[in-house]
């Protein structure tokens, strides 16, 4: 492949435009606004994406006139990742006086030291701006990927709701002419940025993507950088040469036919959740507790399969759902069972310069019953416990129908995400009831030895895996079902994201 000559990162800064050269590819984009922008609004709180202080809000251009607004980390985002973009930050909201969402956190009192302030204020202007914010469940999601050690949510709670209450401006024509802008700074080619001998490249279409892939075999790929991130900000790893997949149009679309949903590996949680709550609403409501907002607007589907995380949340779902990967090295693609993915811890049927290109899944049959659930320590923003997804076919309708087939797929029991072969066969073709439950449940202890680590007991892994496939049983043989956004803490002043 010929060579790509390198470019200045550009951006849209708070209106203005930047250039910014001599800067090592993995500089976050944190780093930047506070050291080099001295844009110190922004904090760092953890520098792993966990508390909401670096939130910021980012837009790219959505290819028809218009713009995509997500708030996202900023201590986890690489600056080159921003070339094409705009960044917006707490500054900028202020500009012209107090902007309604920060009179609102001062007439709520939801600021007291104000180390979180800021990253509040962001996820919730961000919020309003996209219209996330209807009822106080919703800016409770919201704010869930943000910490506050002192003031209580209840206050910043009320300020949400107090600015969605405030009537949106029509940002129209400025969205129009910004996204022009962006459109033409980020161009159709590829992208490539220097410093001394550390690269980033950002193809815009799969071709390319895959040529530069097969040209830099020892890149590492990076798509929403809440994994990756972490390696440079947690674990100061060495990243000679980074490719970015976020810009790859082909890999950000989401397309359905035949029954069959296909994501596109880039797609973000965010804009996956909604399809995914309508092929089945566990799906929705596991998306909802995966990370906080604003994780799930950077974070994509096909950097939690590539992972290849043995407590990844969407590969169990995806897996008994009997979903097919596609993947592709230079010109040569290539789909397999998502189940077979995974060998086993830390390895995956992937080879060098091998990229996932997107995962198919097929929407539910009539006669098939699904079932979904996260266990974690903490409801919302945490990492599985143990991730349980089950489908049953049955051959027919009511009491008396026999399982034709059982995926009973689990994270966090095993190295990789996998199904539990014994509790399957306990269940294929028998009746569907609470006899066949019980048998299915007896043998998982011999599918599974879970280890203990700081996230669960050996034992309470087991038990739990056991205990969700019989509310599982329950809930479809005629049990109420559990809805667990009725039962979470209600009061002003509870926890979102750190203790609920
Ligand atoms: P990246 O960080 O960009 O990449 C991850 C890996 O995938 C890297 O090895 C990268 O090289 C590879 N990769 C990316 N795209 C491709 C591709 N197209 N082809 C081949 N390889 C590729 N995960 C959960 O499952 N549940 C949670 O609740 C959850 N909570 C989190 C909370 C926090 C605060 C953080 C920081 C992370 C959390 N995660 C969680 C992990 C992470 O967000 C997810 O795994 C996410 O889906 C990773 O996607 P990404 O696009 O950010 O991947
Ligand atoms: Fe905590 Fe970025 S500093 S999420
Ligand atoms: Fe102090 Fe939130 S006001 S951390």
């Amino acid at each position: 492949m010929t060579a790509i000559p390198a470019r200045p990162i550009r951006f849209v800064l708070n209106g203005e435009d930047r250039s910014v050269d001599g800067v090592a590819p993995t500089t976050t984009l944190l780093e930047h606004l506070r050291r080099t922008e001295r844009l110190t609004g922004t904090k760092e709180g953890c520098a792993e994406g966990d508390c909401g202080a670096c939130t910021v809000l980012v837009c790219e251009s959505d290819g028809d006139g218009g713009l995509h607004r997500r708030a996202v980390n900023a201590c986890i985002q690489f600056l080159p990742a921003m070339n094409g973009r705009a960044i917006e930050t707490v500054e900028h909201v202020g500009r012209n006086g107090p902007h309604p969402v920060q009179t609102a956190m001062v007439e709520r009192h939801g600021s007291q030291c104000g180390f979180c302030t800021p990253g509040f204020v962001m996820q919730l202007y961000a919020g309003w701006l996209t219209g996330a914010m209807s009822d106080r469940a919703s800016v409770k999601d919201l704010i869930a990927g943000n910490l506050c050690r002192c003031t209580g949510y209840g206050p910043i709670i009320d300020a949400g709701l107090d600015l969605a209450a405030e009537p949106l401006p029509d940002t129209r024509a400025d969205d129009a002419a910004l996204s022009r802008r962006l459109r033409a700074i980020e161009g159709d080619d590829i992208f490539a940025y220097e410093q001394g001998d550390r690269r980033w490249f950002a193809p815009t279409n799969v071709d390319d993507l895959a040529d530069l892939y097969a040209a830099h075999p020892d890149a590492v790929l990076v798509a929403g950088a809440t994994d990756v991130g972490l390696w440079v900000t947690k674990q100061h790893r060495d990243l000679p040469t980074l490719i970015d997949v976020s810009h790859v149009r082909d890999l950000r679309v989401i397309e359905e036919a035949g029954g069959r949903v296909y994501f596109g590996a880039a797609v973000t949680h965010r804009e996956a959740r909604g399809i995914l709550a309508d092929i089945h609403p566990d799906l929705g409501e596991m998306l909802r507790r995966f990370a906080g907002y604003q994780i799930r607007n950077a974070g994509t589907i096909g950097g939690n399969i590539a992972n290849g995380s043995p407590i990844g949340d969407l590969p169990p779902c995806l897996i008994a759902l009997d979903a097919v990967l596609h993947l592709r090295k230079g010109d040569e693609s290539r789909q397999l069972p998502l189940e077979d993915f995974f060998i086993e811890y830390g390895r995956q049927d992937r080879a060098k310069s091998e990229l996932v290109v997107a995962i198919e899944v097929p929407r539910l049959e009539d006669n098939q019953r699904f079932f979904a659930h996260k266990i974690s320590k903490r409801l919302d923003s945490d990492i599985s416990a143990v991730m349980a997804a089950f489908c049953l076919t049955l051959d027919g309708e009511g009491p008396g129908a026999r399982v034709t087939e059982a995926r009973l797929a689990f994270g966090g029991m095993a190295g990789v995400p996998k199904r539990a072969a014994r509790a399957e066969a306990a269940l294929a073709g028998r009746p569907f009831d609470t006899h066949a439950i019980e048998a299915a449940v007896a043998v998982l202890s011999e599918d599974f030895m879970p280890l203990t680590d700081m996230r669960a007991s050996a034992e309470y892994r087991l038990k739990s895996a056991q205990n969700l496939l019989r509310r599982f049983g329950l809930q479809e043989l005629g049990a109420p079902r559990i809805n667990l956004a009725d039962i979470r803490p209600e009061s002003g002043g509870e926890p979102v994201g750190a203790a609920s």
